[in-house]
């Protein structure tokens, strides 16, 4: 599968909405409430355009966005969150959107992961790309790629 990986635009928010409001990507998610769209798109503005440290990368295929890396800043490290659309779930992009968005970050910090127990999908895809576990409890496992 080829992909496409970019840092986002602000004329990525819409879509970006759309994939993290998709059952299978609200279902991992801290919090499962759905922000309506204008909100959304005052944060995405906020966080990565108007402030420093914080990066967004989009996975195109064919010129659609198909998923989302992000890299928020938290101290000392980046916390990462990420989500492809469940229509293209399975053909190796997570893989290839997380390993290529780190590539493009560039940085000396360690990116962080909390990954839920049973998404296997997603130990696969941070497993692959190098991230290790720090430690885990009944919820998550804790990664970090350093
Ligand atoms: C996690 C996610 C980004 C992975 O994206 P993806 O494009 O499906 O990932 P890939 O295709 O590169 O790899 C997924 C692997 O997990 C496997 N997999 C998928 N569902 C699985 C399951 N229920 N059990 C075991 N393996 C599973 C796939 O077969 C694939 O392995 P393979 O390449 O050996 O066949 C995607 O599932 C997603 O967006 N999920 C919802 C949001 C989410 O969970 N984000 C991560 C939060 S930490």
């Amino acid at each position: 599968m080829e992909i496409k990986v970019r840092p986002a635009q602000l004329g990525d928010a819409q879509r970006i909405w759309e994939i993290r409001n998709e059952p299978a990507s609200l279902a991992v998610a801290a919090s499962q409430e759905v922000i309506p769209l204008p909100r959304h798109i005052d944060w995405f503005d906020s966080k990565y355009f108007k402030q420093d440290g914080n990066f967004c990368f989009v996975g195109e295929v064919d010129g659609n966005v198909v998923g989302y890396c992000r890299f928020d800043l938290d101290g000392s490290h980046y916390l990462n969150s990420i989500a492809v659309s469940s229509s293209m779930h399975g053909k190796g992009i997570g893989t290839l959107l997380l390993g290529q968005s780190v590539a493009q970050l560039k940085t000396d910090k360690p990116i962080h992961a909390e990954v839920r127990k049973y998404n296997l999908a997603s130990v696969k895809i941070f497993e692959r790309n190098g991230f290790q576990k720090m430690s885990e409890d009944e919820k998550n496992i804790y990664y970090q790629l350093t």
